[in-house]
Formats: structure tokens, sequence, C-alpha cells
């Protein structure tokens, strides 16, 4: 790999995303006990996801509430119930940071689309990133 390049793409970790049932029933827990700001939720129709978002630190706590049972979030449940989901890493140029992935054989399972609060997302193959889905995401600047 090129040392370089690689220290440089990752510049921080953006947020933490959670699956969660029922982003209402964690309020009081994230909110009132540990006193994180809630930024604001969102539905994020493509994915049929309802998405809350708290400030910590300079890193975002993403919750991830499935709005129907064909969202990926859903499944997830299904599976393993509320906990981690993924991890984002804030990079400038999603794109950028795909095309020098795939140049170094690490499989994607996305391309660059709009996500929750005004960021641009992409996963990553959950096979080529060590059993933690990882999301690669940028912020969209406003010009
Ligand atoms: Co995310």
């Amino acid at each position: 790999m090129d040392e370089h390049i690689r220290k440089s793409m990752i510049k921080k970790i953006d947020h933490i995303g959670i699956a969660v049932k029922n982003i209402e029933e964690q309020l009081s827990w994230y909110r009132d006990v540990l006193g994180f700001e809630l930024l604001g939720i969102e539905n994020v129709e493509s994915q049929k996801v309802r998405v809350a978002f708290f400030a910590i630190g300079g890193v975002h706590l993403e919750l991830l509430e499935p709005t129907s049972p064909e969202s990926p979030i859903a499944k997830f449940l299904e599976k393993r119930g509320t906990g981690v989901h993924h991890i984002s890493y804030e990079v400038d140029d999603v794109q950028k940071a795909i095309d020098y992935l795939q140049k170094n054989s690490v499989q994607m399972i996305d391309i660059p689309r709009a996500g929750a609060n005004n960021l641009t997302v992409a996963f990553v193959h959950p096979k080529a990133s060590q059993g933690i889905l990882t999301e690669l995401c940028a912020h969209q600047h406003e010009h």
C-alpha cells in the first residue's frame, strides 16, 4: 500500500451507527442520562430507516430504526438484536477513497450515495473489512 495515501485518506471517526428497534425508547438513555445533544431525527427513504443523530466530543452516534421489514436494519435486528451496526470514517472524497481501496483489492458493496445528516456515504464489503461493517462518509459542503 501507498503509505502516504493511506495515512491521509481517513480523517477521523465521523459516527458510530447503532441499530435500534425504536428511537424514542432510546432517548432517555442517550439524551437524558448520558446528556448527549440530539441533533435531529430524519427519514432516509432509500434505506428504509429513521435516523437520530447525537453529538459527543466531535463524534456522532447514529441510531438507526427500520421503517419497513425490508430495511437492512430490520434484517440486522432479527439476526443480532440491538447493537453496533457500523463505524463510519470521514474522508475528503468518497469516490477517491473507493478508487484507492479498489486499487488495493478491497471490495465495496456501494457507490457514493446520499445518507442522513447531509453525508455522502458508501459501505465497504463486510468480508473485506474484518467483520466490522465499515462506512466511508464525506460531509456535503454548501457552495
Ligand atoms: Co452511518
